[in-house]
């Protein structure tokens, strides 16, 4: 390659990347208004911006990605948590996470500021990020839920741990590469279900579904008995 070659491939290459960024960030600010809702601005939301300045919230927590990494992102706190949950660790965060290792000090913030704080995180809430950050897109929310809910089955935690939600749907969430499986235990028993699960093509010689032989067989019990209870409406 000569000198100019390389000159050319050079400038040629930074000029067209400057001037895509150039576009996609012209384009980006224009959508601003429309992604972030900046109708629904009022002033108490407005407030609640400076309440969450004022006490230094972002020491600690991230809103859209920026601030600290020590405390959850609050971005999708509003859906993940509801007013009250915000409102109760707002007034009582020693009591709220007396049992957990990591510390949010109680900063007396008034009821006032506390009503400011919700709104805020509502408006932010609805900010839309393009399913960001990842950990509270609406997929994996329903599958926290079925994790965390107090008496869940091990099967049900199983279905998450192994993403079969990232074909599956249940109760509505889920991907659309497979079947809802809302049905699963009316359509199949608990034995065909542990076959297609650990080797669809045994049980459909068409099945496209990856096949899951490396799971160990108690796994795949636990997720069949949970399966086959799910005989309800699917949505
Ligand atoms: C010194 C660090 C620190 C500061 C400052 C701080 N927090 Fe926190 N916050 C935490 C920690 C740590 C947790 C999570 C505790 C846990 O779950 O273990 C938390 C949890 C929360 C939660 C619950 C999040 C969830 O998903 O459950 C909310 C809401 C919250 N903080 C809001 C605020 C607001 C609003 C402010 C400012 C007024 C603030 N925090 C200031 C450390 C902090
Ligand atoms: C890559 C996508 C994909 C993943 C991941 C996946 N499946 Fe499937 N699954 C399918 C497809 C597609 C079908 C429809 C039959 C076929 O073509 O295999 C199916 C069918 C099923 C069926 C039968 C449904 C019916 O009513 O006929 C069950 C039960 C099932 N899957 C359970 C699971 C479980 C449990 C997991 C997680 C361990 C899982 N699947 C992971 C794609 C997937």
């Amino acid at each position: 390659m000569t000198d100019k070659t390389a000159k050319l491939i050079f400038w040629g290459g930074t000029l067209s990347s400057l001037i895509l960024f150039l576009i996609l960030t012209v384009d980006t600010h224009r959508q601003v208004g429309a992604l972030t809702h900046a109708d629904k601005l009022s002033a108490q939301v407005l407030d609640g911006k400076r309440a969450f300045q004022k006490y230094n919230c972002n020491d600690c927590h991230t809103i859209l990605g920026f601030g600290g990494y020590y405390s959850p992102d609050l971005t999708r706190v509003y859906s993940r948590r509801g007013p009250d949950y915000i409102r109760n660790v707002l007034q009582h965060p020693e009591v709220a996470f007396a049992n957990s290792f990591r510390k949010m000090p109680q900063q007396h913030i008034s009821e006032t500021e506390i009503g400011n704080l919700v709104a805020f995180f509502e408006w932010v809430n609805n900010i839309e990020t393009n399913d960001w950050p990842p950990q509270d897109s609406k997929k994996y929310r329903a599958a926290n839920r079925l994790s965390s809910a107090a008496g869940v089955s091990r099967g049900a935690a199983l279905f998450q741990e192994n993403r079969c939600f990232d074909c599956h749907k249940l109760e509505g969430v889920g991907g659309d590469t497979g079947p809802a499986l809302d049905q699963a235990g009316q359509r199949h028993d608990e034995e065909t279900i542990k076959r297609i699960i650990s080797q669809p093509q045994s049980v459909n010689p068409q099945a496209t579904m990856p096949s899951h032989e490396d799971m160990s067989a108690s796994d795949v019990s636990a997720i069949a008995e949970f399966l086959a209870k799910q005989k309800g409406e699917g949505r």
